[in-house]
């Protein structure tokens, strides 16, 4: 007796099963994910990234960002990613819907980045940082990023208005002024637009508890 008709249906079924499961299912249920508007605030979340984020969300990946960042916000009683301040609700599907390609990250070795844009706003705190983490973050093991910034002699107008101000050990030689070039100007973009904390309803806000 021949198996082979019986053979070829198993595999037929084993790799139909699968496909269903990990492809058509999936699909079915994420595939269609778009932006939710509040029916009382008409607020309309996730908002695409602006352009100059955008690229720089391009820089974050090349510069390896992600080796030491995730992008994830685990939910209550999965960790201490809320109690730790990293976001006001854990982060669902729907939140990275603008992302190509989503940055989740896997290590940890520095804090989670998912709304780093609510927690540390100011351009010159994350200026100085990527320059030299030392300079914000004493003893981070952070690498210094100073080739996205561009040592410079001060001109006759004196020192540029986006000059880094730069103290002590960090000091550029006398006479010379750090500045931002597009490349950091655009990262910072990006981190500035990380926040995925708008309510949805498969992942509401906790409203602050009455007093
Ligand atoms: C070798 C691992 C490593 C890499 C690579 C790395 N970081 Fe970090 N990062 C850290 C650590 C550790 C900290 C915490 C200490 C500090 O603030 O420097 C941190 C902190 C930060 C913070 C502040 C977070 C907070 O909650 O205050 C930002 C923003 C940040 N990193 C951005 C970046 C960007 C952008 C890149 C890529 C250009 C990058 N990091 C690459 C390890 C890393």
């Amino acid at each position: 007796m021949s198996y082979g008709p019986l053979l070829f249906l198993g595999i037929l079924f084993t790799l139909a099963s699968s496909w269903v499961g990990l492809v058509l299912m999936p699909q079915r249920q994420l595939g269609a994910l778009g932006q939710h508007t509040d029916t009382n605030t008409a607020a309309v979340y996730p908002q695409a990234r602006a352009g100059e984020a955008q690229q720089g969300a391009e820089h974050y990946r090349a510069l390896g960002c992600v080796y030491c960042h995730t992008q994830q916000v685990r939910p209550e009683g999965y960790g201490a990613d809320i109690a730790r301040g990293w976001g006001r609700r854990r982060t669902v599907s729907r939140d990275y819907i603008h992302d190509k390609p989503v940055m989740l990250g896997t290590m940890r070795t520095g804090p989670d980045l998912t709304n780093i844009g609510e927690r540390q706003s100011d351009y010159s705190w994350h200026y100085k940082h990527l320059y030299n983490p030392q300079i914000t973050s004493a003893g981070s093991v952070m690498p210094p990023y100073p080739f996205l910034f561009e040592t410079r002699p001060i001109g006759p107008m004196g020192p540029s208005t986006n000059a880094l101000a730069l103290e002590g050990a960090f000091a550029p030689a006398p006479g010379h002024e750090v500045v931002p070039t597009l490349r950091a100007r655009q990262l910072v973009e990006y981190l500035r637009s990380l926040k995925s904390s708008g309510d949805l309803p498969e992942a509401p806000v906790k409203k602050e508890e009455a007093q």
